[in-house]
C-alpha cells in the first residue's frame, strides 16, 4: 500500500485536501547530488543501471518530498533501442550517429525486438519500487511518436525542426509509418513499463506545438489518442506541449486521465477548454524558480487557486532549468505541501 497517493488520488478525479506536487526532469542537473554521479558514469551508462537509476530517482524523493516520482531514464532510450547510436553531448545535448534522410530507411524497423533491448528499463523501475518502500507512486514515460520522429529525422535538437516537418510533408507514407511503428512500440513499452510496476505513465510530446492545429491533427493526435486508448492498465498523462488549440480534443476524444499544460496556457483557460473534465497538470513557468522565494510561494498559490485544488497537479509547464538553486525548487515543493494551512 502506498504511504502516499495524493497523485494518483488526483489523476482519478476524488477529492483532496491539497494537490499533489512533482516536477518535471526533477531527477536532473539541478541537483548537486546528481552532478557528482553525473561526473562518474556516462548518461547511458546512469540509464542502463538499475542500481544508479533506483538512486537517482530517488535523490528528489528524499531531498525534496514530491508527491511522485518519475523514473530516471530517457524519451531517447526508445531510438536508441531501434538501431540509433545517440550520444549526449554536454552543453548541447543529444547527437544522433543516424538519422532517417530518405523514405527507403522509413520501412526498417523492428518493433518487437526493439523492445526486448529495453529490458534494462524494467529491471530499473523492480530497482526503484523496493528503494522508494512505497512512499510515493512510480511515474513511468516514453517520448510521443511526433517528438520521436523529430529526433530520429534531425538527429539533434532542433529550434523548429524543419527537417523533420519537411520528411513529413515530402514523403507522407514513409512518416506515417514510421509514426505508425513508433506508437506500436510506445504502447508496448508503455505496457511493459506498467507490468513492472509503475503507477501511471506521462508521454512527453515535447515539440508538439511545433505543428500548427491541422498538422497536429495529422502528425501527432492520432498517434496520442492510440497510445491512450491501448494503454488502459494504468492511468495516462498527455504532455503535448504548445498545443493549446487542441486542449478539448485531448480531454474528450482520447482515454487520457490528465493533460499536463505548459506556462503559455491560462488556468482559466485551461478548465474552460478542457470543460472541467478532466485532471490538469502544469503549469508554474520553470523560469519562475528564479524568481524570489517569497515570490515563488505567492505564485504557486494563485496558481493553485486558479486551477482549484481538485483535479489538479502541481507541476511545472515544462522541465525544471539546471541553473535553479535546490531551495527555489523546495520552496515550490513546500508551497504546495501547506497549500490551506495557514495563509
Ligand atoms: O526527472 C528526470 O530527470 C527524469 C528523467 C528524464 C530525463 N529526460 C533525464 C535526462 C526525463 C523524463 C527526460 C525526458 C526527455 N528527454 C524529454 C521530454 C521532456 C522535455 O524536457 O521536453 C526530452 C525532449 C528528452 C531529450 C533529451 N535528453 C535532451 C534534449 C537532453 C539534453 C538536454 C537536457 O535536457 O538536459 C537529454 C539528456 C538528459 N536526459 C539529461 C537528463 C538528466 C541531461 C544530461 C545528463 O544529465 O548528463
Amino acid at each position: 500500500m502506498l504511504k502516499n497517493d495524493l497523485y494518483l488520488r488526483a489523476l482519478e478525479g476524488k477529492p483532496v485536501k491539497r494537490p499533489p506536487v512533482w516536477m518535471m526532469r526533477q531527477a536532473g542537473r539541478y541537483l548537486p547530488s546528481y552532478l557528482k554521479l553525473q561526473e562518474k558514469y556516462d548518461f547511458f551508462t546512469r540509464c542502463e543501471t538499475p542500481e544508479l537509476v533506483a538512486e537517482i530517482t530517488c535523490l528528489p524523493i528524499d531531498e525534496l518530498e514530491p508527491d511522485a516520482a518519475i523514473l530516471f531514464s530517457d524519451i531517447l532510450v526508445v531510438p536508441r533501442a531501434m538501431g540509433f547510436p545517440i550520444e549526449i553531448v554536454s552543453g548541447s545535448g543529444p547527437v544522433f550517429g543516424k538519422t532517417i534522410t530518405k523514405p527507403e530507411e522509413a520501412f526498417h524497423f523492428d518493433a518487437l525486438q526493439a523492445l526486448e533491448s529495453l529490458d534494462y528499463v524494467m529491471q530499473g523501475i523492480k530497482a526503484t519500487l523496493q528503494k522508494l518502500e512505497n512512499r510515493v507512486p512510480l511515474i513511468g514515460f516514453s517520448g510521443a511518436p511526433w517528438t520521436l520522429f523529430c529526433y530520429m529525422i534531425e538527429g539533434k535538437g532542433s529550434r523548429d525542426f524543419s527537417k523533420a516537418k519537411a520528411f513529413c510533408y515530402q514523403h507522407p507514407e514513409a512518416a506515417a509509418h514510421v509514426l505508425e511503428v513508433l506508437t506500436d512500440i510506445v504502447i508496448a513499452y508503455l505496457k511493459e513499463q506498467i507490468r513492472s510496476g509503475v503507477h501511471a505513465v506521462q508521454v512527453f510530446d515535447s515539440w508538439a506545438g511545433l505543428l500548427g492545429p491541422e498538422d497536429f491533427f495529422t502528425y501527432s493526435f492520432p498517434y496520442l489518442k492510440r497510445i491512450s486508448e491501448e494503454v488502459s492498465e494504468a492511468p495516462v498523462v498527455l504532455f503535448a506541449k504548445g498545443a493549446w488549440y487542441a486542449l478539448e480534443q485531448l480531454a474528450w476524444s482520447t482515454q487520457a486521465s490528465a493533460l499536463s499544460v505548459d506556462w503559455a496556457v491560462k488556468p482559466e483557460y485551461a478548465r474552460k477548454a478542457t470543460r472541467h473534465g478532466i485532471t490538469l497538470q502544469g503549469n508554474f513557468d520553470p523560469s519562475r524558480l528564479l524568481s524570489p522565494v517569497s515570490e515563488i510561494r505567492e505564485k504557486t498559490r494563485e496558481m493553485i487557486r486558479r486551477f482549484g485544488k481538485d483535479r489538479y497537479i502541481v507541476n511545472l509547464g515544462h522541465g525544471i532549468l539546471p541553473h535553479v538553486p535546490v531551495a527555489h525548487a523546495k520552496a515550490f515543493i513546500d508551497t504546495v505541501k501547506t497549500y490551506g494551512e495557514a495563509s
